[in-house]
């Protein structure tokens, strides 16, 4: 296979590659990426002189760019995971949002069109099917209708339709998967689990927002890694699939507290601060079709997988403390009202 990754050196483009490049040593792999505050090439150092992988710097709104990258490279196959991912950024500007998650993927579809792409593999998030009641037993699944309530899910949602539109239009041969909250190595620290590791190690509290009480389904990027196999190899074409994790229901504020006991401190290092606007009570995932379908279920407990999580940022402080420096302190003034 000959593959075009958008946004491969974020947090799970970059797991991504180091997992298919492991596993499957003959396929070639092109990493499109704009370089953007969350990307960064040192999460691929190790395979930077391997023959079989590629980088280009550029921006998956640019036409000519993805179009001659799909022509030149032979590409057969496209994971997309280019996009603008933090919802308290797109609440600061939604502008990036608008772009690169609904003109991006546009141009993509276009530059697929074209080029007789056999595989558009999208990627997105099931913040798309909006908020569920703290006290409803429901979870999202295929057939769940869209809601979404910030700027960031309102700009996948329109992506995610766009991805269908050109599979029901133009049969494009598309596959949508919708994961849950992942965690794990190369997880840019402004999202909350990296975010408290990395204050704990630097001596800082963790912001908490509101009553901590949201609930999320917790993904390790490693499980998400296979579920995009399975559906690339076995998945059918015109469908989505419902990717999460194995946890049970678990506050942020249970989240948290897990992370300050695997790091001996107390509680004492919750900052309770100012709530997210629309912010979403719950998400949770019924991975019952892609489990049914495909035979893909989840690894990783969540409790092993974030003491693996807490480890790999302890031992790669280099990596966490290069990216919070200079801009991403301009955002957390911004966000938290101090450095
Ligand atoms: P990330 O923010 O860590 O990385 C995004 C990458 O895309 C970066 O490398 C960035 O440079 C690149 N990029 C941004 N704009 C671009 C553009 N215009 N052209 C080319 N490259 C561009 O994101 P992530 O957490 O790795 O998320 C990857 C995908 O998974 C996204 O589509 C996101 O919506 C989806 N998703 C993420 C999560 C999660 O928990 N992180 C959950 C559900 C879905
Ligand atoms: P986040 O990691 O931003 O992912 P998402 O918004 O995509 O779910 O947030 C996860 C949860 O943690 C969400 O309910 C918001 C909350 N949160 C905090 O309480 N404090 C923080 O500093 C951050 C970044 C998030």
């Amino acid at each position: 296979m000959n593959l075009l990754v958008t946004g491969g050196a974020g947090f799970i483009g970059s797991n991504f590659i180091l997992y298919w490049l492991k596993k499957y040593k003959e396929d070639g792999i092109i990493n499109l990426d704009k370089l953007t505050y969350a990307g960064n090439p040192e999460n691929l150092k190790s395979i930077e002189n391997n023959p079989n992988y590629k980088f280009v710097k550029g921006d998956i709104c640019d036409a000519e760019l993805v179009n001659k990258l799909m022509n030149d490279e032979e590409i057969d196959t496209i994971v997309h995971f280019a996009a603008e991912s933090h919802v308290d950024r797109s609440i600061l500007d939604p502008s990036p949002f608008i772009k690169t998650n609904i003109i991006g993927t546009y141009t993509l579809l276009e530059g697929a069109l074209k080029n007789k792409i056999k595989r558009f593999h999208h990627i997105s998030t099931d913040e798309v099917f909006g908020s569920l009641s703290l006290d409803s037993k429901e979870k999202f699944n295929e057939n769940t209708p869209y809601s979404p309530r910030s700027p960031y899910s309102a700009s996948k949602a329109s992506a995610d339709h766009l991805v269908s539109a050109y599979y029901f239009t133009y049969n494009l041969p598309v596959t949508i998967s919708n994961c849950s909250n992942n965690f794990g190595p190369f997880h840019f620290p402004e999202k909350l689990i990296p975010l408290a590791i990395t204050n704990i190690l630097e001596g800082k509290k963790v912001p908490v927002y509101g009553d901590g009480l949201y609930v999320r389904d917790w993904l390790f990027v490693e499980d998400h890694c296979t579920a995009i196999d399975a559906i690339i190899n076995e998945g059918r074409i015109g469908e989505t699939y419902l990717i999460g994790g194995m946890t049970e229901e678990i506050s942020n504020m249970d989240v948290v507290l897990k992370i300050l006991k695997i790091m001996g401190k107390d509680e004492s290092w919750i900052e309770f601060v100012k709530d997210r606007p629309g912010h979403d009570r719950k998400y949770m995932i019924d991975w019952s079709k892609i489990n049914n379908k495909l035979g893909w279920h989840p690894k990783h407990d969540f409790d092993e997988a974030l003491k693996l999580t807490v480890e790999w940022y302890t031992k790669n402080q280099d990596w966490w403390k290069k990216i919070k420096t200079g801009e991403y302190l301009n955002y957390y003034k911004k966000q938290y009202g101090k450095i």
